[in-house]
């Protein structure tokens, strides 16, 4: 989702702000730009495309204020006339969200006679704060806001004032609190090293600040306060450290999530044995990559628990009828803790008198607010959009918070093994010939069964992501109630086989993809399938581990596959076309 950034102080805005943006290009990069205050003045520079092209203009900024954006369209394609920042009268301002009635807004602007530049949603922003603005920035913010459906992060530039506005609801704002300076942003990997603390902004506030002031206001326009917590976000994690990409960097910090993740729960195991004591059924839910990861998580409670479990796509749970009649726990999982259907969800199942768990990796964020219990998963910030090492922390989260509940800690020396067995994995496979093979095929089909589904569905959506290969995952044993019918010898299925009880199974899917003339892989770390399938089809092997574990074997050779068919296809596994890390609108 969009990234925005504001700074006032006494350094170069136009450098600070560029440095930001380009921490934050993973929320989103269709286009980019920027408003710097100068001589009571501001001047903008806007440009469709990534951030870098920004950088050649940044020579002609010398300001001390000023606000960036960098975009993910929701209303209006990509072009410059639709990049922010969106000016009006006096005021400029940068948006992420979606502002529900902006059509109706519009209409009433324009039968006043006011002229719109652009087709996107935020511009009405603009128009509606200089209406009001009559001398005093943040109750012109403060009554604009009072008129927005939807969603809103967003800060505003007024002419004549080295000040910033912000406003927030449902998108998330962060004030960060430097020597002399200050900053707002989206999310704190754009102010890693620049300042020690930060604040969370809540829905409904706002924030005026100055270089050397920072005023939190509610809708009454009363000054509050809000904790200052530590800036946790690591300038490490925003480097590439050496490699071409962040998606395989991340993907080497698997085992080091792990490992700290094993650390992190056990700090918060009184919490989350005592959140879940008593609770009868539980509902899994996230989005995309945490999705598949709520599908492993349920397994894992079914089997070791017995509890009754269900999973849905936190966007389709919100809208179902709840049923929370028995003593119900959400688990709520996602990476960024901002995904809106996932906090959306959680919201309403808190709102029923459900307990609420949140596994996430994002300490501040949205969801760590609403849940009752945190379920840490330390794998630190994640750039690549095609999530990797958090998916790997949130299968190890899943597996140790199940085994607490069914009271078989010994399980967790198994979780323990993992981190060497991830590092096995990924320095003794070889993908290349796989990866050629995806490369060249008109579609590649995922299957497996059971755990090894779950796994299957992750693998097809890394794949999609980040090469555009069209597929899908399937568990093997449909395979013959109609995705059989797309094989053929452009195809490629993968098959992940680590279960040695349903192993024959799913060797008998491969056949019957090879008599179609298929193509086929298999990852296994089981010797029969091995020696079954040798000569036949590629073998990628794993190490042997528990089969519940297998997922952070299996997984992270699929994540590798994914990444290594998107560079065959030159492709940028960073910054997939059409998404972004963090979607914070519906
Ligand atoms: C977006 C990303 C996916 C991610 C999903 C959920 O769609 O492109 O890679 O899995 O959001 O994100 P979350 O932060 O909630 O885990």
């Amino acid at each position: 989702m969009c990234g925005i950034i504001g700074y006032t102080g006494g350094g170069n805005a136009a450098q600070i702000i560029y440095e930001g943006l380009k921490n934050l290009e993973y929320r989103g990069y269709d286009s980019a730009g920027m408003a710097i205050m100068e001589n009571g003045a501001c001047k903008t520079v806007k440009s469709c495309g990534r951030v870098e092209k920004l950088g050649a203009s940044l020579r002609f900024f010398g300001g001390h204020t000023g606000i960036g954006h960098t975009r993910w369209a929701t209303h209006g394609k990509p072009s410059n006339a639709n990049a922010h920042p969106h000016t009006y009268g006096r005021i400029t301002v940068v948006h992420n969200g979606i502002i529900e009635n902006y059509a109706e807004l519009r209409q009433r602007l324009t039968e006043r006679g006011e002229i719109f530049l652009s087709e996107t949603d935020s511009e009405v922003i603009a128009h509606l704060i200089d209406g009001f603005y009559d001398g005093d920035l943040i109750e012109a913010v403060i009554k604009c806001a009072d008129m927005l459906k939807g969603s809103y992060a967003l800060l505003c530039l007024c002419e004549g004032k080295e000040e910033i506005a912000a406003a927030k609801c449902r998108s998330p704002v962060i004030l960060g609190l430097g020597e002399n300076c200050n900053y707002l942003a989206s999310d704190m990997t754009a102010l890693a090293g620049k300042c020690k603390e930060v604040c969370v902004l809540e829905d409904g506030d706002f924030a005026l600040v100055t270089p050397l002031s920072a005023k939190i206001y509610d809708g009454g326009k009363r000054e509050i306060t809000r904790a200052y917590l530590p800036n946790l976000a690591e300038p490490s994690a925003l480097a590439l450290g050496g490699f071409p990409h962040f998606m395989v960097k991340e993907l080497w910090e698997a085992p080091a999530t792990v490992k700290n993740t094993i650390t992190a729960f056990c700090g918060q195991k009184d919490l989350i044995k005592s959140a879940l004591s008593g609770v009868r059924r539980i509902v899994f839910t996230g989005c995309g990559t945490a999705y598949h990861a709520a599908l492993a998580g349920k397994r894992y409670i079914e089997e070791f628990a017995h509890i009754p479990c269900e999973t849905d796509y936190a966007g389709e749970l919100r809208y179902k009828t709840l049923n929370v009649a028995e003593k119900t726990a959400l688990i709520a999982i996602t990476q960024s803790g901002e995904t809106a259907d996932t906090v959306e969800a959680a919201r309403l199942y808190k709102s029923q008198g459900c307990t609420v768990l949140a596994v996430t990796n994002s300490p501040y964020s949205a969801i760590t607010r609403i849940a009752d219990v945190v379920v840490p998963v330390a794998a630190g910030a994640e750039i690549g959009v095609a999530a990797t090492k958090s998916y790997s922390g949130q299968i190890a989260a899943l597996y140790m918070l199940a085994s607490l509940v069914a009271e078989k800690e010994e399980n967790f020396a198994a979780v323990a093994e993992m981190p060497k067995l991830i590092l096995k994995t990924l320095e003794k496979i070889d993908i290349y010939a796989t990866a050629r093979l995806c490369a060249e095929s008109s579609g590649v089909y995922f299957l497996g069964r059971d755990i090894d589904y779950a796994v299957a569905l992750e693998g097809s959506l890394k794949l999609k992501e980040v090469s555009y290969i069209p597929g899908c995952g399937y568990p093997a044993s449909e395979l013959k109630h109609g995705p059989l019918a797309l094989i053929d010898g452009s195809t490629l299925s993968v098959f992940v086989i680590t279960d040695p009880d349903i192993s024959v199974k799913a060797e008998g899917a491969v056949e019957q993809v090879l008599a179609r003339r298929g193509k086929v892989a298999v990852i296994t770390g089981l010797p029969g399938v091995k020696h079954d399938l040798k000569g036949r089809a590629e073998i990628i092997e794993l190490p042997r581990c528990d089969k519940y574990l297998s997922p952070l074997l299996s997984a992270a050779a699929l994540q590798l596959l994914a990444y290594r068919t998107a560079v065959i296809l030159g492709c940028d596994p960073d910054k997939p076309r059409n998404l972004a890390k963090s979607v914070t609108v519906e």
